[in-house]
């Protein structure tokens, strides 16, 4: 097939989600936030007490999870079973365990083989941390995005500050670090840049020079 995939990967907040949102609306491709996928499956093991150490437990609760986008925007809108739980997923105790759940090897076997179904003959931008290098290996264009730990922390504390009053700065610049290590020190595909995935360091641009950036990257596969 002859498809374009655009994979996007990267640290935790540098602006993944913004960039490839505004690709898809560009270009008219479908967004694919696999960050979600892993939420929603965070937010079933801990509604239903899953033990990470009981492989027969996660695999029973895997083929009890159905997950579906509804991309009619350009926005993540996720359903676990049916409920829309786009909201809920970017809440603390979802953030707080999402490592730790997409660190179980069944968990990925079974998130990766959805999001290659979703990319095979459809033109998407996909982020998140395993897409350039286990995922789409053969993507045409792969992007790994860094930015400042300080200002990532700040970009998603501003943006998480509104709907939960309680949360401070510092508990933000802990759960990004806390989930960076674990991302790239885990067993299981950990996070790490594709040989031929191009850098983009986003500390001091705006979304619009990021969005003009992977554009002329883009530009020779349309
Ligand atoms: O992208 P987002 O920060 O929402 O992803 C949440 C978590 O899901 C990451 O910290 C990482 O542990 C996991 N993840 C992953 N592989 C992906 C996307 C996300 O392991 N492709």
């Amino acid at each position: 097939s002859n498809n374009i995939v655009v994979a996007i990967d990267g640290y935790s907040s540098c602006g993944k989600s913004t960039l490839a949102k505004a690709l898809a609306k560009k270009l008219h491709f479908i967004y694919v936030d696999s960050g979600a996928m892993y939420r929603a499956v965070t937010l079933y093991f801990l509604r239903n007490n899953i033990d990470l150490h009981n492989h027969e437990q996660i695999a029973e609760a895997l083929k009890d999870i159905h997950l579906n986008f509804h991309s009619r925007d350009y926005q993540t809108h996720i359903t676990l079973n049916d409920e829309e739980v786009s909201d809920e997923i970017r809440l603390m105790p979802v953030s707080e365990n999402v490592s730790a759940v997409s660190a179980v090897k069944e968990v990925r076997v079974e998130m990766v083989k959805q999001q290659q179904r979703m990319g095979q003959s459809k033109n998407v931008v996909m982020d998140g941390r395993d897409i350039g290098t286990v995922v789409f290996p053969h993507a045409q264009v792969k992007l790994f995005m860094t930015a400042d730990p300080k200002i990532r922390a700040e970009r998603r504390f501003k943006e998480l500050a509104p709907k939960n009053p309680d949360i401070t700065l510092e508990e933000v610049f802990e759960n990004l670090a806390h989930r960076d290590y674990q991302d790239t020190t885990r067993e299981e595909s950990p996070l790490t840049r594709a040989e031929d995935a191009i850098i983009l360091d986003n500390t001091d641009l705006t979304p619009d020079e990021q969005l003009q950036f992977a554009l002329d990257k883009i530009e020779p596969f349309l």
